[in-house]
């Protein structure tokens, strides 16, 4: 993978950077978690630092190739220049002439922004006449944007091949190195935790760590497909029906280092005003559905992640956005903050729990890709980093 480091000189070039903007917004379009925003900031500064035109490209949320002003980036544009404390220019669209314009009157160090990739329809489908598109823009191409690099599209794949010179950007750089790190030579013991409502979204990950982990810990409803696996009632908890059998495979695989829930919190529903009780136990009864886990599995789950050399951490305990079941992940995410090990936490849920608790500055890495850094965990190749090769 090519870096910054590999680029020759960028002074007065047209640098299109990949970066991933897709940050949650509320009512009214403000950027309510701008991590994304400031997790670009080392790239951008780098490349303005030394002369390069910045055009930064990225996508936010699905409008299916669709113009949709609800997806506008204009509150990243905002966000953006706020942090740089320089201004940041808007285009009108994501291509096109008068896009083009604007890419070429940039100059040395300033930053243009393109409207919202997915705008285009040419994007999701990686059409190589977008890729051209966007090329034509640029002298450069960086790629910083990690979350989406799982993504074979046109501006995280197609264009890579089109332009003359590329090259990973800081964020993508550090994120891969640190998720290959955890699997290539982790210090031990090495401990995952895997948490979250599907089996099946995280099963290439489970069975990865079952091979290369010291002990892999399971929280979240996924529980309960392997809870059902074993026999046990699970009453009216969310249990995925398509994830019994691969957990039951996993449960074959896994021995000792598959740890599993000794003990439940449970609601009547999904509720935060719900009525609550402790179930010292795995057998939920009708009515009743499991929330989070019981302290007793928080204090197990504790004692193993403390001493640990390194720990990667996808998915909460239980429902922690619900006050009464939030005790498991906040345990959880307590102790990963005191583990002195290198620490990875990777998944917006396992990332907002862990801002919720305030502890991202007591974290080694906390990724800004989901499903990103779960396929790099799984061994897949990420085709927006293959593309930087
Ligand atoms: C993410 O939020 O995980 C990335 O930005 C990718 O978004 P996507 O799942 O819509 O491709």
């Amino acid at each position: 993978m090519r870096t910054l480091a590999d680029l020759s000189d960028v002074s007065g070039k047209r640098v299109l950077v990949r970066v991933d903007f897709n940050v949650p917004l509320d009512g009214d379009g403000n950027v309510t978690d701008d991590t994304r925003i400031r997790a670009a900031l080392p790239t951008i500064t780098w490349l303005r630092e030394r002369g390069a035109r910045v055009i930064l490209v990225s996508h936010l949320g699905r409008p299916k190739g669709e113009v949709k002003p609800e997806f506008s980036l204009k509150p990243a544009a905002l966000r953006l220049a706020h942090l740089l404390d320089a201004p940041v220019q808007l285009a009108p669209a994501v291509v096109g002439p008068e896009v083009e314009a604007e890419a070429n009157g940039l100059a040395d160090g300033e930053v243009l922004l393109l409207e919202n990739v997915r705008y285009e329809p040419g994007e999701t489908k990686n059409d190589p006449g977008l890729a051209k598109q966007l090329a034509a823009l640029a002298d450069v191409y960086v790629n910083d944007a990690f979350g989406a690099a799982h993504r074979a599209h046109a501006s995280t794949e197609g264009v890579a091949h089109l332009v003359p010179e590329k090259a990973a950007g800081l964020l993508l750089q550090r994120e891969v190195e640190t998720l290959k790190g955890i699997l290539a030579d982790p210090a031990r013991p090495l401990v995952a935790i895997v948490g979250g409502a599907k089996v099946t979204d995280k099963i290439g990950v489970i069975d990865r760590f079952l091979e290369v982990a010291d002990a892999v810990l399971i929280g979240g409803a996924m529980c309960f497909p392997f809870f059902k696996a074993q026999g046990h009632a699970v009453g009216a908890s969310l249990c995925e029906e398509e994830g019994i059998e691969p957990a039951q495979r996993a449960l074959a695989a896994g021995g000792d280092k598959l740890k599993l829930p000794v003990d439940l919190k449970l609601g009547r529903e999904f509720s935060a005003d719900t009525e609550t009780r402790d179930l010292d136990g795995l057998e939920v009864p009708d009515g009743w559905m499991g929330l989070d886990v019981g302290p007793k599995t928080a204090a197990l789950y504790a004692e193993l992640i403390r001493p640990a050399g390194t720990v990667f951490w996808n998915g909460p305990m239980g429902a922690f956005e619900l006050e009464p079941f939030s005790a498991g992940t906040r345990d959880v995410a307590l102790a990963v903050a005191d583990c002195p090990g290198t620490t990875v936490v990777g998944g917006g849920d396992s990332v907002a729990a862990v801002a919720k608790f305030e502890l991202e500055d007591r974290i080694t890495h906390v990724s800004t890709g989901g499903g990103a850094s779960l396929e790099l965990i799984e061994g897949r190749a990420l085709p927006g980093v293959e593309a930087l090769t």
